[in-house]
């Protein structure tokens, strides 16, 4: 029997389109996925999208739409990004479907029954973009870690699953298994930052939107994100439906390919979930890195989305992929800029490897006719040339076994880039002239088309589109496009013949593209600075009497400094009045203490003292944001005594 492979990408949220930063996911996961297929596993390669929540049930109405019709949209456009990008998916699932519906009430339905999951009530904090309850540990500064914007208090009935419970299984496991979370960098941050300072229960139902899974047996409640969302990646293979013989295949998954925005809950819920269910845990989840444009996140309200399909159509989906897992550093963030691709388009891919292939069959066709004779000499280098080959594809195996995409693409290149380097040594235009060298011209021919054959089905599972033109200049049997074929040297047949065909990468005028980008990025940013309105979401109207039940008053600033433990805030002195007090707020990215002090500024005065990052705030400072990341403070029109009274 087959040795079997599953790997899995998230599963998207199709709140809005998909851009170049998660197509990224899917690429690694793809290509990982055909290259295990070329060694012959039996793969799985899971994606899908993830359709429950309060978010998407505000995206589709805001766009006067059903939950589900939005949604079906939404999907048509993302399975044909996949297929624009050449993504060879084995199942699409959606968390909508109807099996993994009923499996995940089922799931849940036990979790309950045998007291994992328990009721309470949930008193949080909660940020609704994100759809993410966050402790009061994480919060900064009534904001939300992650986006910033502030989080909301919600006291609600909810289940909850006993996380707590699992905490020193998982460390265990995750201690003893050093393979289990990659990079390993990554799994030293989970286990300091995250499961030593404690794990507190889960909230995993809400009552307060409709639009996710109904818990069966208190149908006020949906399922909250964790159990319907992580469960995807066993529900897809049958799991708690009649026909579980794909997950008795296919589980324990080999890798969960994820951001490392979401390498949390893959490494902490999604075990203990596993844990608790009584199943083996995945063999890995790899947490790779950040891709930003230029130094920025790519973001809407900016205007710096990298739209995945407007690259394609310019440039191929080739390039793209091959971009994408070479030029950032599988594992770390890397930066998508215009120059970097284009760079990267001529020299790699026009220069390096589709000089190569024009040049070798343009030369044999020059110089044989295009069919090189069937006895062939031996010629310099001859066995350097093949004992790279050979060594070439052993070092691209070790790096793809253990997910370094990047490193093996490198050592493919140092191949490509040996074999041109081969051309300019022999010279063959030199030896074409000297009738006695036809043998040794040959076989430098033959070494060439050889090395070409390696190369091209060592690249085939990152760039999916050369081989087969490849093949349609250089003809050989289906045999010799396989990753066996390369165990050894020679597989060509000694009479080759060839067929120019045209360049596989024309080279791109930089000037002229950067130009054309440019312009389609200045287009963007522009249309978003005009469209973006702050979203916010409308609160319910207030009497008079409430709204004074919030006292606001004239602060001065006397002095600030950042507070040691947090990048995002400050600690002002404020004078108000007769008071001096201390307040702590997020603005550290909008202001330096020095601009701070001196500063009047609005603060609400009777709120609860609270400690944020072990400072002590005693109020609020009160400060205007939009959705470009754009903070300003509240201040009062003209200079008057501080403690006045704002009404
Ligand atoms: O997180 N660079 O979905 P999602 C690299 N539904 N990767 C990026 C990226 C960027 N700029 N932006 C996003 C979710 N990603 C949940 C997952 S799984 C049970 C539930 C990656 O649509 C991100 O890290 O927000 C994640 O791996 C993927 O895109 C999907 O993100
Ligand atoms: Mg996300």
């Amino acid at each position: 029997m087959k040795k079997t492979y599953y790997i899995t990408t998230p599963i998207y949220y199709p709140s809005a389109k998909l851009h170049i930063g998660n197509a990224y996911t899917t690429v690694a996961a793809d290509a990982m996925a055909r290259y295990k297929k070329l060694r012959g596993y039996d793969v799985k390669f899971l994606t899908g999208t993830d359709e429950h929540g309060q978010k998407i049930e505000r995206v589709a109405k805001e766009a006067g739409l059903a939950p589900k019709v939005y949604l079906d949209d939404i999907c048509d456009w993302i399975k044909n990004l996949w297929k624009v990008l050449d993504i060879d998916y084995d199942i699409f699932i959606r968390t909508t479907d109807d099996y993994h519906e009923r499996a995940v009430q089922e799931i849940f339905k036990r979790l309950y029954d045998q007291g994992d999951i328990y009721k309470g009530e949930y008193d949080g904090l909660y940020c609704t973009p994100c759809e993410t309850f966050f402790s009061e540990r994480d919060v900064e500064n009534g904001c939300c870690p992650d986006c910033g914007r502030p989080v909301e208090a919600t006291k609600e009935e909810s289940y909850f699953f006993r996380l707590s419970k699992y905490q020193d299984r998982l460390i265990e496991y995750i201690e003893s298994h050093p393979e289990f979370i990659q990079p390993v960098s990554r799994k030293n941050e989970m286990i300091n930052n995250f499961l030593k300072p404690g794990l507190e229960d889960l909230c995993v139902s809400r009552t307060s939107f409709k639009w996710g899974i109904p818990v069966t047996f208190d149908p006020d409640h949906v399922v909250y994100v964790w159990v319907d969302a992580l469960s995807n990646y066993i529900t897809a293979l049958g799991y708690g439906s009649e026909d579980t013989s794909d997950y008795e295949r296919y589980w324990p998954a080999d890798v969960h390919l994820v951001g490392k925005d979401i390498l949390r809950f893959h490494t902490i819920i999604w075990p203990a979930m596993l844990m608790a269910l009584g199943e083996p845990l995945p063999k890995q989840i790899f947490g790779h890195g950040w891709l930003m444009f230029g130094d920025d996140k790519m973001s809407k309200s900016k205007g710096n989305v990298v739209d995945p399909l407007m690259l394609e159509e310019r440039y191929g989906v080739d390039a793209i992929r091959y971009f994408l897992l070479r030029e950032m550093q599988f594992g770390q963030d890397g930066s998508f800029t215009n120059s970097a691709l284009i760079q990267r388009i001529n020299s790699d891919l026009a220069n390096d490897y589709g000089n190569l292939v024009s040049r070798t069959v343009g030369m044999i066709e020059k110089y044989f006719d295009g069919t090189l004779p069937e006895e062939i000499g031996t010629a310099a280098h001859d066995d350097e040339i093949e004992g790279m080959a050979i060594a070439t594809v052993a070092s691209v195996e070790q790096h793809m076994d253990e997910m370094r995409m990047t490193a093996a693409l490198k050592d493919i290149w140092t191949f490509i880039r040996r074999l041109n380097k081969y051309i300019d040594e022999n010279e063959p235009w030199i030896l074409a002239k000297d009738a006695s060298a036809r043998d040794t011209l040959a076989a430098v021919m033959y070494h060439l088309a050889e090395g070409i054959r390696y190369v091209t089905v060592m690249i085939s599972p990152v760039m999916t589109t050369v081989l087969p033109k490849v093949r349609e200049q250089l003809p050989a049997s289906d045999d010799l496009w396989t990753w066996e074929s390369l165990a050894n040297w020679g597989g060509l047949p000694a009479r080759v013949s060839v067929t120019k065909g045209a360049a596989l990468f024309p080279r791109l005028d930089m000037e002229k593209e950067l130009d054309e980008l440019n312009e389609i990025f200045e287009q963007q940013k522009a249309a978003a600075a005009e469209e973006q309105y702050p979203a916010v979401e409308a609160r319910p109207a207030i009497d008079i009497d409430t709204f004074f039940q919030s006292q606001i008053q004239v602060g001065e600033v006397l002095a600030c400094e950042k507070v040691k433990k947090s990048k995002k805030l400050l600690v002002s002195k404020v004078r108000v009045g007769e008071d001096v007090r201390q307040i702590v707020s997020g603005i550290a990215a909008y202001y330096t203490p020095e601009e701070m002090v001196g500063k009047r500024v609005l603060v609400v005065t009777n709120l609860k003292p609270v400690k944020l990052c072990g400072e002590l705030s005693e109020g609020m400072i009160l400060a205007a944001s939009d959705d470009n990341g754009n903070l300003v403070l509240a201040t009062t029109d003209k200079a008057i005594i501080s403690g006045s009274e704002v009404s």
